[in-house]
């Protein structure tokens, strides 16, 4: 099923509660945690997702951006995420096993997440116990980036892994997606489409979910 999770980067932070009640004709709700050294940039940390929680019941999609994210999993899970996606180029492949170890012990989702450079492949030491793979299709770090079209080719591959080794997993894109784009993601093998700027930069935000979810 196709599913949509606007990205609350995009929002206005002192607007947080009317910008998520805006979203929310859609399936999740993508928030981008950045530490400042895994990216250049500084966003939100567990205080704001526990807060975020207490107002909203939608399903909270938590993008670590953040280095040795095993460090952070307990408390973001119990700031009341759903489902957490760490970066394979984070930390060493144990602490990576790690920290999906801390994700099922808490009962949460549990998601890897691959920067452009990193190749589908490296998915497959952790697929069979994973519920979603997040293919980044800019380099993370900002909203309202170009899409990288060269990202297709590993949606591609990632889907081919998935529906060999375990269909239920979720294939999740992540930058520059608006209706031109995701009919392509979708296409590729994308099931949840992440959107910050398509979503929060038009005039009607309900509307513009609509037109995602309708893109093919
Ligand atoms: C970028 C973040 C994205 C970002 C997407 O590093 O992970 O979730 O909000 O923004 P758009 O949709 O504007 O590219
Ligand atoms: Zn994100």
């Amino acid at each position: 099923m196709l599913k949509i999770a606007p990205s609350i980067l995009s929002a206005d932070f002192c607007n947080l509660e009317r910008d998520i009640r805006r979203v929310s004709a859609a399936d999740w709700l993508h928030v981008d945690v950045m530490d400042g050294a895994f990216v250049p940039n500084l966003t939100i940390g567990v205080p704001v997702v526990a807060s975020i929680r207490k107002h909203t019941g939608m399903f909270l999609d938590v993008h670590l951006m953040i280095d040795k994210p095993v460090r952070y999993i307990d408390q973001f899970c119990q700031a009341g995420a759903d489902l957490l996606s760490v970066h394979l180029e984070a930390d060493h492949p144990t602490r990576i096993a790690d920290a999906l170890r801390a994700m099922e012990a808490n009962g949460v989702k549990k998601a890897v997440a691959l920067r452009p450079i990193t190749s589908a492949r490296a998915v497959l030491p952790y697929l069979e116990r994973l519920d979603m793979v997040l293919v980044m299709t800019v380099e993370p770090g900002f909203g309202g980036q170009k899409f990288m079209e060269s990202q297709l080719d590993t949606i591609r591959e990632v889907r081919a892994l998935i529906d060999k080794y375990n269909p239920a997993c979720e294939l999740e894109v992540d930058g520059g997606i608006a209706p031109g784009t995701a009919e392509q993601v979708i296409e590729a093998g994308a099931n949840v489409l992440v959107a910050g700027s398509a979503v929060y930069g038009a005039e009607d935000p309900a509307k513009a979910i609509e037109l995602l979810r309708t893109a093919r």
